[in-house]
């Protein structure tokens, strides 16, 4: 362990949000960094995920995944170095990833960890297009969506780190694609890095609109990522035989009232399917994606992008820039230098 390396900051939840959070939601607290007992190791925290599920977590509504209790650290998943170890398998230097928190140093017993294979990519690619969006991006198309060549194919949020690989799988498999993205720069890129055929300005008064230009013949897959007015436009123009992957509804999370539910006759009639989808429903998705995205990640075929802001003490920030669109791509906290 180096000389530094005696206090631990770890950020845990003071009370809870009625909407946006904030910083004063959450607390700092320091503690002396702890020491592994058998089978235990001990991480430095490099990178920490920042993803909307958080939102649900701060909140007590009934949900698919038990909240953070006032006090607890704060959930998230890490990239880190093992520091010290005191159980098999693990040695100073590993990298590994696991669902350690919002903390600057964590405790855990050697299986709550893996170690990590990089696949030649860069360490913070494991928590984006290599990691659980990635793979939610994949499991949401192979197991519902199921883009054909010559259908259109409709994402929301298309330059995040799920509807980016979203869109990049269904081009790929042959389909017109069209993004749904906030301002004109997230637009321009999903268009000309992504390469996807269109992209709708969901800022823009006239959504409905655009979306009808851009999908002249209707919309075969909608990969649903925010819900609200998006939804709404899509679900419009939704061909026979349409699938909708229900992936999230980011535009809801920091809702207090939900709005009231959309008319789903259509569903009937023309034979929508609407399913819903948890990535870890599929646990074996993970390694299958990593292994068939990692040499598109090495040759750059699969783009991605990242969003980093510098600090674990500027997680709660980071968290609000995601709810509100201020990232762009994959959002992460640097909590540590990556110099392993
Ligand atoms: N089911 C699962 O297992 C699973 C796993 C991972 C993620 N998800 C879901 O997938 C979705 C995307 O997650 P991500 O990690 O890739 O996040 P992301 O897309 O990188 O970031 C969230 C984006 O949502 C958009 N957004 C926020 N508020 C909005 C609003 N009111 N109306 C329209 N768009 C809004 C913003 O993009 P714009 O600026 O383009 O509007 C923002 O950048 C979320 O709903 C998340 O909950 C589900």
């Amino acid at each position: 362990m180096s000389q530094t390396a005696t206090m631990r900051r770890s950020v845990v939840l003071k009370r809870r949000p009625d909407d946006m959070p904030r910083r004063e939601h959450f607390e700092v607290r320091e503690d002396a960094v702890p020491q592994p007992a058998a089978g235990e190791v001990v991480t430095r925290t490099i990178w920490l995920s920042i993803d909307p599920y958080m939102r649900g977590r701060l909140s007590d509504r009934p949900s698919y995944a038990p909240p953070v209790q006032i006090g607890e650290v704060m959930t998230g998943e890490t990239l880190g170095e093992v520091i010290a170890s005191s159980a098999p398998g693990f040695a100073r230097g590993d990298v590994v990833r696991g669902s350690r928190g919002w903390q600057t140093y964590s405790i855990s017993a050697g299986a709550a960890l893996t170690k990590l294979d990089r696949h030649g990519a860069p360490l913070s690619a494991h928590l984006g297009v290599l990691g659980m969006p990635g793979t939610t991006a994949y499991s949401g198309m192979k197991d519902i969506g199921q883009p054909k060549a010559g259908e259109t194919v409709v994402i929301s949020a298309a330059s995040g780190a799920v509807g980016s690989v979203a869109g990049q799988l269904a081009k790929r498999a042959g389909a017109r694609v069209v993004g749904i993205a906030g301002g004109p720069d997230k637009c321009l890129w999903v268009q000309e890095t992504l390469r996807f055929d269109d992209c709708v300005d969901h800022r823009l008064p006239s959504l409905g609109e655009a979306l009808a230009d851009a999908c002249p013949n209707g919309i075969d897959v909608y990969f649903e990522n925010v819900g609200g007015a998006v939804q709404e436009a899509v679900f419009a123009r939704l061909n026979f035989h349409a699938r909708v992957v229900m992936c999230g509804m980011v535009s809801q999370y920091n809702e207090r009232e939900l709005p009231p539910g959309p008319n789903l006759g259509f569903v009937v009639g023309k034979r929508v399917r609407i399913e819903g989808m948890i990535v870890s429903d599929k646990p074996e998705r993970f390694a299958e994606w990593r292994a068939l995205a990692s040499p598109w990640v090495k040759e750059g075929s699969l783009h991605y992008r990242e969003t980093v802001i510098d600090g674990l003490e500027n997680a709660p920030e980071a968290l609000a820039l995601l709810l509100r669109g201020g990232n762009f791509g994959k959002m992460l906290v640097r909590v540590g230098p990556d110099s392993v």
